[in-house]
Order: C-alpha cells, then sequence, then structure tokens
C-alpha cells in the first residue's frame, strides 16, 4: 500500500472506523449486513494497512483491536465459564509458516496439528449435567452471550442426553449451521428472503418462539470441550465428543506438519461445492493440548490455532475511472477501472458496469469505494457502492452522448438498457485495426489471435492498442474457456511485445497504405517516431517507393487528433527498441549491407531473422541484385539461390548466419 500523508491517514481511518462500527454493529448484534463479511473484512484491512503505516494514530477503540459485538435485550444473558474466543485468520501459506515462527519462538516442543474444516455458522456453547442438556448460549461478546437453550433444543444433532462414559459436568462448544438443502428450501418456501445462511443461521437460533428454529431444521457440529477430559491431544477430544453423541466434522484429520496441510487445504477448496454445508476455511490447531495451554491466549484469539481462510471472491477498492467500450453489435459497455486488487487468487483491475441503469443504481462515481465480487471465471461486477467512503467533490457519471470509438451519435433503443454507437462500421473497423496491431508482421503477440480480441472487445476489456498492455490474468481468465496457464503465458507475450523495433510500431498502427516494406523504409530513413510525426508531406513525398498517396496517408495520420491521442496513450505502455543503444553493437558485418533470405531457417521466423539484421544496421531485401551482399540460404533454398550463384552474390548458411550475429 501506498505511504499516505499524516493527515490523509487521519481521515481515512476516521470514515473507515465509522463504517465498520456500523457493519460490525449490524452483523453481530442485528444479525443483519448490508456488506459482506468479505467485503467488509478488506475494509478491516485497508484500516489496518494505514495503521501500521501511522501506529500512534492506533487508539484502543479501533475495530482492530476490539471483541466483536453486545448482545442484544430480549433473552436471559449467560455469563461464560471461560471466554469464547475467536481465531486469527491467515490467508497463504507464507502467513501460515509465519504463525508455526511465532510457536516456535514460545515453545520448543515439537508441533503436531490437527486440521478442521470451518464451518460457517455462529458458535455456542452446550452444558450437561449428568448427561442432560440444561443450558446453551450463543457467544455474545465473548464473555457473556444468550441464553438460547429452547431454539437449541429443537436442533437435532445437539443431543439432549450424553452416550457413553460422560463426565458428571460437561462443556461442548461447536457451530450451530443451517445446511445447503434446508437454506434452499427455506428460501424456496419464503420467496428468496435470505441472503446467506451464516446469517440465516444466526437469526434463527435468536428468535424468541422455538416453533421458527423447530421449522427450520438447524444442524450442530462439535470442535471443542471446555471440561478437562483427561486426554492429550484435541484430535482425541473430537473422537471423545463423538462419543458422548456429538456430530463432529468427518474431514478433520492430524497432520505432522504444516507442508502436508496445505494439499489438505486445497483438495478442500476444491470439494467445497459438493459439501453440504457452508464453509469459509480450515481452522487448525495445535494438537497436543498442553503445548496448546502452554501457548496461551494473545488478545481474544488462542496462539494455538489459527483459521486458514478460503480466498474471499469480493474486495473493496477504489474506483479509478468509468470509461465506455464499444462491442462487436455496437452497443456500448461501462467498464469501471479501478485500484487493483486480489481477489480470489487473481489481480482485478476492471469491473463491468453493464449499462446506464446499473450505473444509477449503484450510483457509482469515479473516486468511489465499492465492493467488487469476483467468483470462480467470471467477469468481476461492482455489486456495492459505499456512500460514505465518497470523496466530497464526486459529481454523478453521466453517460456519453457520443461514441468513444468514432464520434457518432449514441442511441438508446427504447425497451433496451444498452446504448448502440449508429455507425454500424466502427466496432468492426476497431476490431480489424487491433487484429492488424497484434499480427505477425506487427507486434507479433502469440496466442493473441481475433478469437480472443473478440472477446476482449465484447467483454469492454479492451477498445484501443493501449488496453492491451493494460490486461492482467485475471482479465483473461474471466473469459470463457480460457486457462491459468495460458493466461500467464499470454500476459508474458504481451509484456515481451511492449519492446517493439520503430518498422515494426509503424506497421502496426495501420496506417492507410502503409506496408511492411514502406514502414521499413520511413523507419530507416527517419530513424525516429518523432521525426516520422514531424515530418512535411514533402520530406515524405521524395521517399523511394513512397508515392504522393502514401505520403499523404501518413502525414495525414500524424494530423489527426484522434489517432494522435491514441498513439500517445499507447506511447506510455511500450518502448521503441533504439538500434543504436540496444546493446547490439551496429556491427560491420552488418551495418549498411543488403541481406536476402531464402529456404527455411531452423532456429528463427523469417520475421525474426529480418528484426536481427536490421537491429543491427542491416538491410533486408526481397529479391537478390548485384548490390546484395549476402543471401542467408536455409532449407529447400529457391531461385534467389541460383540468382545469387549467376551474379557472384556470397552465400552463407544458416550457421554462418548465426556466427555473423554473434560477433
Ligand atoms: S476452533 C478458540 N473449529 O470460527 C476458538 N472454530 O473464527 C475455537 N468455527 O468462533 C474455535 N468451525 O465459531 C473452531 N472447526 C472449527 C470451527 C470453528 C467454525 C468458528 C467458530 C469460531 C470462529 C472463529
Amino acid at each position: 500500500m501506498k505511504k499516505l500523508s499524516k493527515e490523509t491517514a487521519g481521515e481515512r481511518i476516521k470514515k473507515l472506523r465509522e463504517e465498520i462500527d456500523y457493519h460490525r454493529y449490524l452483523y453481530h448484534v442485528k444479525n443483519n449486513q448490508e456488506i459482506s463479511e468479505a467485503a467488509l473484512d478488506s475494509l478491516k484491512h485497508e484500516l489496518f494497512l494505514i495503521e501500521q503505516q501511522y501506529p500512534d494514530l492506533i487508539t484502543a477503540n479501533s475495530p482492530t483491536q476490539r471483541v466483536a459485538g453486545k448482545p442484544i435485550s430480549g433473552f436471559t444473558k449467560v455469563k461464560h465459564s471461560q471466554s469464547m474466543l475467536s481465531l486469527n485468520d491467515v490467508f497463504d501459506f507464507t502467513e501460515l509458516q509465519e504463525w508455526k515462527k511465532r510457536l516456535k519462538k514460545i515453545t520448543d516442543k515439537k508441533l503436531t496439528y490437527y486440521a478442521e474444516v470451518k464451518m460457517d455458522g455462529l458458535a455456542v456453547t452446550l452444558i450437561y449435567k449428568d448427561g442432560q442438556f440444561i443450558q446453551g448460549a450463543t457467544r455474545g461478546d465473548g464473555k457473556v452471550g444468550e441464553d438460547v437453550t429452547e431454539n437449541l433444543r429443537t436442533i437435532e444433532s445437539i443431543p439432549l442426553q450424553l452416550r457413553g462414559d460422560y463426565p458428571k459436568q460437561l462443556e461442548v462448544r461447536g457451530e450451530v449451521y443451517m445446511s445447503k438443502v434446508e437454506f434452499d428450501a427455506l428460501n424456496k418456501r419464503e420467496g428468496g428472503k435470505y441472503a446467506n445462511p451464516r446469517n440465516t443461521a444466526a437469526g434463527t437460533i435468536r428468535q424468541l418462539d422455538p416453533k421458527i428454529p423447530a421449522a427450520r431444521k438447524l444442524s450442530f457440529m462439535a470442535y471443542d470441550c471446555v471440561t478437562d477430559l483427561g486426554v492429550d491431544l484435541h484430535s482425541e477430544v473430537h473422537q471423545r465428543l463423538e462419543d458422548f453423541g456429538f456430530p463432529s466434522n468427518e474431514n478433520n484429520q492430524t497432520y505432522t506438519n504444516l507442508e502436508e496441510i496445505q494439499p489438505y487445504y486445497e483438495n478442500i477448496i476444491k470439494r467445497r461445492d459438493k459439501l453440504p454445508y457452508w464453509i469459509d476455511g480450515i481452522v487448525i490447531i495445535v494438537d497436543m493440548l498442553d503445548v496448546y495451554n502452554e501457548l496461551g491466549v494473545a488478545g481474544k484469539a488462542p496462539r494455538g490455532a489459527v483459521a486458514y481462510k478460503f480466498p474471499a471472491e469480493q474486495a473493496t477498492t477504489i474506483v479509478e475511472d468509468i470509461q465506455v467500450q464499444v462491442g462487436r453489435t455496437g452497443a456500448l459497455t461501462p467498464v469501471a477501472h479501478l485500484a487493483p486488487v486480489q481477489i480470489a487468487g487473481s489481480v482485478v483491475s476492471r469491473a463491468t458496469l453493464h449499462n446506464e441503469d446499473e450505473i444509477k443504481r449503484l450510483d457509482v462515481r469515479v473516486g468511489d469505494t465499492v465492493v467488487v465480487h469476483k467468483a470462480g471465471d467470471i467477469i468481476p461486477d461492482i455489486v456495492q457502492t459505499l456512500v460514505n467512503l465518497r470523496p466530497k467533490k464526486s459529481k454523478a457519471y453521466i453517460f456519453p452522448t457520443i461514441c468513444p470509438a468514432c464520434d457518432s451519435e449514441v442511441k438508446r433503443k427504447p425497451e433496451e438498457v444498452a446504448h448502440y454507437c449508429t455507425n454500424a462500421g466502427c466496432f468492426a473497423q476497431e476490431k480489424e485495426r487491433l487484429y492488424h496491431f497484434v499480427s505477425k508482421k506487427g507486434l507479433d503477440i502469440k496466442g493473441l489471435g481475433p478469437k480472443i480480441i473478440d472477446q476482449l472487445v465484447d467483454e469492454g476489456f479492451i477498445s484501443g492498442f493501449a488496453d492491451i498492455f493494460k490486461l492482467t490474468e485475471g482479465d483473461f481468465e474471466s473469459l470463457e474457456r480460457f486457462a491459468e496457464k495460458s493466461a500467464t503465458n499470454l500476459v508474458k507475450e504481451i509484456k515481451a511485445a511492449s519492446n517493439i523495433l520503430l518498422h515494426r510500431l509503424i506497421y502496426a498502427l495501420g496506417i492507410r497504405h502503409v506496408g511492411e516494406e514502406t514502414a521499413i523504409t520511413i523507419s530507416d530513413i527517419f530513424g525516429s517516431l518523432e521525426k516520422i510525426r514531424s515530418a512535411e508531406l514533402s520530406d515524405l513525398e521524395v521517399l523511394p517507393d513512397v508515392g504522393d498517396i502514401v505520403a499523404q496517408s501518413i502525414y495525414s495520420y500524424f494530423r489527426d487528433v484522434k489517432q494522435v491521442k491514441l498513439l500517445d496513450k499507447l506511447l506510455v505502455e511500450i518502448s521503441i527498441i533504439d538500434p543504436q543503444k540496444s546493446g547490439y553493437k551496429q556491427s560491420d558485418i552488418f551495418k549498411g549491407k543488403s541481406f536476402v533470405l531464402t529456404g527455411a531457417l531452423s532456429e528463427f521466423s523469417r520475421d525474426e531473422a529480418k528484426d536481427q539484421i536490421r537491429m543491427r544496421g542491416g538491410k533486408v531485401s526481397s529479391s537478390v541484385s548485384k548490390t546484395t551482399n549476402y543471401v542467408v540460404a536455409g532449407e529447400k533454398a529457391g531461385s534467389k539461390f541460383d540468382k545469387a550463384m549467376k551474379l557472384g552474390v556470397k552465400v552463407i548458411s544458416e550457421q554462418e548466419f548465426k556466427d555473423f550475429l554473434k560477433k
């Protein structure tokens, strides 16, 4: 994160704290929420990072320092015999290893672990006397919860009478949750009222009328026991609890090192959708109870356990710009350009805003902090605008009335949400230009063919040349049928293509009548883009092989305000290789010499070989004449070889050519 000035940090901290407090109150006290947990976590994380920059701005009541929630009135309060703690989160393997390192500073005992599935429900504590369930309570603020005994009684997975060899007094902790099947059935019965099963379970357990929880069929899974059962390991506690009649998760497992837990974690992520209940991570706990107890508690969480959370599918970030892109059908798609943010393992820097109505619904503006959602391989979108975090001088977004690609009029058809460019040729031309730009003789971006360009344009990811260089792996992954590996490769290819020889750039721009040969001629003669741009018509007309029409076309291109704007945007993203400075010393073998290629080379494509020659100051010509210095002959060399022999021009093999390049 960028270092903020102290003043900016102070203002942002104040706003974030108010916002987080508001959502925490809704979530923990009212069992209600306006933004997702992931979005709230993202705000907390931002606050945490800013506070790290200015530790003197941390206050005791900051959300980063506080234990969550107060119980609301309506149920009898219960003071817990032992605090109901929460867990610290880790989000990747490195953070998990750092957790272990911290433990190693406190204890030198060998650590073994119990890995558990982290149920997405609410924590409760259950008290048994002489085998009978006598009281159950919610977590509340961790110290005092609410007596929800009657509601818990309705949950069939909670035993009312213990089995086996139970102690006289027993206190068990675990998670109350709603299965996917029950959640879906409830939503079906009540017209899709419920947004997520965690909140629904929490809301259900706090109903004053136990008939409601009874009808909704909640479930319970045990994960801890306050009572000393005389065993050594946490995994044994689970076993004993099962013996007493409590369900414990069948996916839980013991491990001797963290390296084995990583594949377990990844496997659970893969199977997550198929499990009958919602989970939001795994819990890793030091298995030896004496070590766990020795490690103790720091703040509100035990040191000996962590929650290894799954990658969140939502995060908050800032809208830096809103741009409109023209798709294949001429439909205009507004796209939010975002401050890059990690979501579910990839960097998101763009989100679709769909259409004008959606922008109005969200009331999203440049400068706004928004909640971005990305699930699996779908295109990220904005689900919410956090208006309280809006900068003072923000202005509502106005949808353009002229096409950003061709300046034609934009119309919205009645009964449709989309705006269209009224110029039928607009988007087609735009796409053709992009195909040409990345083609073999242009930037030669391998893997970026017309099909992918079509998708990128249609999804609103690119409209001009410059946009190509801003594409991220996440953008590609969100396209249909796109593998992670090819996304990585494509981003690499694009990066490599951003260093480009002048003649390739001139060709790629797609100036009318300017083919490869002309591009090479004018690049060789002028030597820099600046000189080509400022050339007068008369300078261009006198070039060899450049007629009046071609000269006029080049001249007009660089005086077209729209083209120049696009070019300048592109120049921010690329750098033109200057053969003089590119590290390839203009070697005497090549400088000013004329080469002709014939036959197939095994280690170079034709174009690569040509570039190698040009970079060293040589020229490439397509036909052999008396002025040709060298003919490079590959496999199956044809008539050019014969002609070279006839004219007495020196013929070299691919190997000799390679030796030339090394000199
Ligand atoms: S162990 C010391 N194990 O996650 C706290 N917690 O983020 C003992 N949770 O408040 C927690 N599944 O409500 C543990 N297998 C599991 C869990 C689990 C869900 C919840 C629990 C806790 C929260 C902490």
